[in-house]
């Protein structure tokens, strides 16, 4: 039986602050079992009882999230023949068995990677019917055409015919070779065989988001950080790209655009 607090469960696993949760079980609205709680501190037992939150139920995950900023020259993969791989960048203690990459970025590309033991939920990411989106900023060889913005929400045809769904693709403020890319499925080396396909050339890729998701600016290349299960239910929301964008223009990157141009 693994006994935790009331409020640390629910704070981890929703957007409610302590303070917060403290008003809910004052009002009756947090329930174990169905039967109001008395107060915030109280231990539980989130795999043999179930916790609403003004009727909606936490869902306990015992499972182990992290999210790494890939620096180039790893490998997404778990075997350490295959070179410097990103194991080998997250913490000892956490480099368990049935920890894995659940995605891939090649091996010159940098950004968000998410690291789990999760089968479950890799599968629901890794899946071609999932389309998470996935935003990524890359610099270009020649400067960002206007026209490759429609070619792209067409949905670009590979040059081995391979056909891409529909992806979205927005100029950065900060340079005429910077550009945002969304893209809902993964096909290999997409980013950089789609713009190959408009007659263009990607230099450098970062992921930035995986659904809701953002990397923390604060996590600098090769660093990793554990993430809380209510940032996991972030992967399966779709940001609104153009404010994303924007956003990042904005406040991202002192560090990071300033490496890219
Ligand atoms: N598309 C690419 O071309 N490379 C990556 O690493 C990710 C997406």
């Amino acid at each position: 039986m693994n006994q935790i607090r009331l409020d640390k469960f629910v704070s981890e696993r929703s957007e409610y602050s302590r303070s917060q949760i403290k008003n809910l079980v004052k009002k009756g609205e947090i329930r174990i079992d169905g039967a109001a709680v008395k107060s915030s501190d109280v231990k539980i037992d989130p795999e043999n009882q179930k916790i609403t939150v003004c009727g909606t139920e936490i869902i306990y995950r015992d499972k182990t999230y992290i999210l790494l900023n890939k620096p180039a020259g790893y490998v997404c993969s778990t075997d350490p023949k295959d070179g410097r791989i990103v194991m080998e960048l997250i913490p000892p203690q956490l480099r368990t068995k049935g920890m894995f990459p659940a995605g891939r970025l090649d091996k010159d590309s940098v950004g968000a990677l998410l690291l789990t033991d999760d089968g479950e939920l890799a599968h629901k990411i890794l899946s071609p019917k999932s389309h998470i989106s996935k935003i990524y900023i890359v610099k270009l060889a020649n400067c960002f055409e206007n026209n490759y913005i429609n070619l792209f929400k067409n949905g670009i045809c590979l040059s081995d015919g391979c056909q891409c769904l529909p992806a979205k693709l927005r100029p950065s403020e900060k340079s005429e070779k910077l550009a945002f890319v969304e893209l809902f499925e993964g096909k290999y080396h997409q980013v950089k065989r789609m713009f190959s396909s408009v007659g263009n050339h990607v230099d450098f890729l970062m992921r930035i988001s995986l659904g809701n998701l953002v990397l923390p600016e604060k996590l600098g290349i090769g660093e990793s950080m554990e993430l809380l299960h209510k940032d996991v239910e972030n992967l399966f929301r779709t940001p609104d790209f153009d404010d994303f964008c924007r956003e990042f223009d904005r406040n991202f990157s002192a560090i990071v655009i300033k490496k890219l141009i």
